[in-house]
């Protein structure tokens, strides 16, 4: 721990839910961002805090055995991916101790947490949006409002042609003038890609056809072309069709350009195997699917389980007018959709499941009080966020449940980030 020039060196001795190694000096926590668990470093300290300080790496000494070269040059710089200097697998302990970590803050050091399943690390994302500024195109940088534009390689976590999609879009969008640019890409599991291009002002015709030319000419997979003016929650279709069709889950699916739907197909393909193998484990007959989106979840068991009744809610109204689409386009009859709020449950309903899978924030006290209302047998609660989805589950067990099993599903390799499915059962039930 010697300190020379503000140079201090340290041994990275666990690595936080962020992603960032942790060092000690003199007891205090430092939190080092891109070292990892065993790296011997120097580092210099560049911000105090009263319980905990921040530094960077300033030199290797000895570098942990976890880690790898990092393949990508714009790693550190761009606020995409967090762990691109480890291997997979130690990625893969490190989203089960995060896990495990945010289980234990809130008293749950019980719950049986299950190694974290992981998917191709690699061209996983089927869902970006791109800044396009100046005619270049790229992310937001780390904690900043600067784009860090994709180079040549572009970005390994994307499908290839999203970013010669929008190199083609930027130049557009510079010869034509067109200002406050992002891009949406949506790739379908056959390849076939939806392009939304959201704008400051509508485009002209000219600008509009020069933009189909650039994007969809030559490319075959280009499906769709809509534009937006931002913050207007309306698009035009200028190519092709607005509406994305996938065969996935064994479902036939249509999804307009803003609905939510699982952005790593083969991780969501993981993540319902868990959901289907703990539905099934329950025994259930009736389903609620709380936060239910487009509906993938309710939809997919109810296939699985056609004698099982379904009832899905989410907020968003399009996203439900695509699930009662999707519902009727496979033909199942067992289960209903509804726009509103995921606390209000019709007076009298009573299912013995519960499907939840809010956004980051978690559950609501009114959500909580909601199911406490009702005590579903069975709980299943899909989350993107260790820390809330935690902090839900000792509610529960507050209120009688039992946590049978978590299992981490690795949905966005690369980053910190890391999905949690998690069952609980009423305490006075046997499964
Ligand atoms: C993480 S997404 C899950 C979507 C869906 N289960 C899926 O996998 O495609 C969270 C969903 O919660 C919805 N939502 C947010 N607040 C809500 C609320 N108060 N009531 C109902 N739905 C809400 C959002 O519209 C979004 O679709």
């Amino acid at each position: 721990m010697a300190e020379e020039n503000g140079i201090v060196r340290v041994e990275i001795i666990d690595v936080n839910s962020r992603g960032q190694g942790i060092a000690r000096i003199d007891g205090k926590v430092t939190f080092v961002p891109f070292s990892a668990k065993g790296d011997v470093l120097d580092i210099r300290i560049t911000k105090e805090h009263k319980n905990f300080s921040e530094g960077e790496i300033a030199g290797m000494v000895t570098p942990s055995r976890d880690r790898v070269p990092s393949d990508c040059p714009d790693f550190v710089k761009c606020g995409g991916c967090s762990l691109r200097h480890v291997s997979y697998r130690s990625e893969g302990m490190i989203k089960k101790a995060t896990v495990e970590g945010a289980l234990r803050k809130f008293g749950l050091d019980d719950a049986p947490v299950q190694d974290a399943l992981m998917p191709c690390p690699e061209r996983y994302r089927n869902k970006a949006t791109l800044r396009i500024v100046g005619g270049k195109f790229g992310y937001y940088g780390k904690s900043t409002n600067t784009i860090v534009p994709l180079g040549g390689a572009g970005c390994s976590l994307l499908p290839e042609e999203f970013c010669s999609i929008a190199r083609d879009a930027a130049e557009v969008a510079g010869r034509n003038g067109l200002r406050d640019v992002s891009i949406t890409l949506r790739q379908s599991p056959d390849g076939g890609i939806l392009v939304l291009l959201t704008v400051g002002e509508m485009p002209d015709p000219a600008a509009e056809g020069d933009l189909v030319r650039a994007v969809a000419g030559g490319r075959e997979k280009v499906t769709g072309i809509a534009v937006e003016v931002e913050g207007s929650q309306r698009e035009r279709v200028i190519f092709g069709s607005g509406v994305m069709e996938l065969r996935q889950f064994g479902l036939d699916l249509a999804l307009s350009p803003r609905s939510f739907f699982q952005v790593n197909y083969e991780g969501a393909g993981m993540l319902l195997d868990v959901i289907e193998r703990y539905a099934a484990e329950t025994g259930f007959s009736e389903c609620a699917d709380l936060f239910c989106g487009t509906g993938v979840w309710g939809l997919a068991l109810a296939k699985r389980f056609p004698e099982k009744r379904f009832y899905g809610a989410d907020i968003d109204r399009g996203a439900i007018r695509d699930a009662k689409g999707n519902a009727a386009r496979n033909g199942l009859r067992n289960v209903r959709f509804f726009a509103g709020d995921a606390s209000r449950i019709p007076e009298g309903y009573a299912p013995d499941l519960v499907i939840l899978d809010p956004p980051r924030r978690g559950c609501s006290d009114g959500m909580i009080a909601a199911l406490v209302g009702i005590m579903p047998e069975n709980i299943i609660y899909v989350s993107c966020d260790p820390f809330t989805m935690a902090r839900d589950a000792a509610k529960l067990t507050e209120r009688g449940y039992v946590i049978k099993e978590v299992t981490p599903v690795d949905m966005f390799p690369r980053t910190e980030h890391v999905e949690t499915v998690v069952r609980l059962s009423r305490s006075d039930m046997n499964s």
